[in-house]
């Protein structure tokens, strides 16, 4: 009896240090997610948020009067819409995959290949975007905003100082105000800050493997992902696993630097398993294929079974929750013909 109760108290303290151990090491390579990811651009206030938010949900600002940013991102589907290339006005297919806007103001950069700055670089261009707003001019957004009379009082008090603030560029502000909120803590979240419990035996197992294999050399900090750009394709090149249609040659096309052949941003992995399908062409539609995918052609090594579920349950204690904000849709102001 008193041996039983030793020998369970001493694979107690051993697992347990095991834990402490294991969480010191995560601190090395990751950090909780902020509240808000601030700039100092543009600051957040409310009344720019409570804007921001609205505008993201508006369609008459688009060619064919349907199309909102919530289109291709609806919070139902955390921020992503679940295609393998994102529709936009009039039906029309956009080259790659919409990410999802949860915690999407944290990264370097903004689009697959990090061609937009930051959110509202993402937000103004969008307008303008052949597969997405499809509008002819940021004037021709200006009078469709003007004619939405509500909004009046709503850019003034989100930008009091401005003479006239009903403009595309306060646009932008208002929703990457709104964006910067968008921040969804999770059960990893707790574990960083020292509750070993916050995660099970087999998702602790999988934050292990995530750092020993490798896969922490790309996706680490707050994000697990968003803060570098790598090869997709390291070890083989990545169309011969995943179902690609065409080829991209990421950020290849922008600099036209050998070196930047099948370079893309290192994606956040926060959220992920609510987020599929995978990659910059949503070529690949399993979390598991996709994990299988990184390891043999970013790393060279064929992960087994287990190491995959392990994996697997610790990218799903990324999943935060959403908050009430994120969970209801605003009323916009009506239209006066
Ligand atoms: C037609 C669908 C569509 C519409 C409408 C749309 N987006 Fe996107 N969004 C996408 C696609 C596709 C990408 C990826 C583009 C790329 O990487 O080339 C993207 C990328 C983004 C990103 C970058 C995320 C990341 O991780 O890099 C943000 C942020 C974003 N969109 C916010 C918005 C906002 C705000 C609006 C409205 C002003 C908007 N989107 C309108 C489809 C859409
Ligand atoms: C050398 C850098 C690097 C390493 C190592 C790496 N990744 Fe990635 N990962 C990327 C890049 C780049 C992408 C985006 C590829 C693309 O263009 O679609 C990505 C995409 C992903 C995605 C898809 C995310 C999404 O939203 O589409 C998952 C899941 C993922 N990685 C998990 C892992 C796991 C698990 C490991 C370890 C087995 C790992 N990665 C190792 C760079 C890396």
């Amino acid at each position: 009896m008193r041996k039983g109760i030793f020998a369970f108290f001493l694979l107690f303290s051993v697992s347990y240090a095991g834990d402490v151990e294991l969480l010191k090491e995560a601190k090395k390579y990751f950090r909780p997610v902020p509240d808000i990811f601030p700039s100092d651009k543009n600051k957040i206030t409310e009344a720019k948020v409570k804007l921001g938010k609205m505008l993201f949900y508006e369609p008459r600002i688009s060619i064919d009067g349907a199309t909102s940013c919530a289109k291709c991102h609806p919070l139902t589907l955390y921020g992503a819409d679940g295609l393998k290339k994102a529709q936009g006005n009039n039906g029309k297919i956009n080259p790659r995959n919409a990410p999802t806007i949860l915690n999407a103001a944290g990264q370097i950069s903004q689009h697959w290949r990090g061609d937009r700055k930051d959110v509202e670089d993402q937000a103004k261009k969008a307008l303008l975007g052949k597969g997405s707003f499809g509008a002819p001019s940021y004037k021709w957004v200006e009078e469709k905003l003007k004619k939405i009379k509500g909004y009046k009082a709503l850019f003034k008090e989100a930008f009091p100082e401005d003479k006239y603030p009903v403009n595309v560029d306060n646009f932008a502000r208002a929703i990457g105000a709104w964006e910067r909120t968008l921040s969804t803590p999770s059960r990893f979240d707790k574990f960083l800050m020292g509750h070993i419990d916050a995660l099970s035996q087999k998702e602790k197992k999988g934050l292990k493997k995530f750092i020993k294999k490798g896969c922490v050399s790309c996706h680490n900090g707050a994000l697990l992902g968003g803060n570098m750009y790598a090869k997709f394709g390291i070890i083989e090149p990545y169309w011969k696993y995943t179902e690609s249609k065409e080829i991209d040659r990421g950020r290849f096309d922008l600099t036209k630097k050998e070196e930047d052949k099948y370079l893309f941003k290192v994606p956040s992995l926060r959220n992920v398993e609510m987020t599929s399908p995978y990659f910059h062409d949503g070529s690949v539609s399993s979390l598991k294929k996709a994990i299988w995918i990184m390891g043999k052609i970013q790393l060279g090594i064929d992960l087994s079974k287990e190491d995959i579920e392990e994996i697997y349950a610790f990218l799903r204690s990324l999943t935060g929750k959403l908050n009430e904000d994120m969970k209801t849709v605003p009323v916009l102001p009506p239209s006066e013909n």
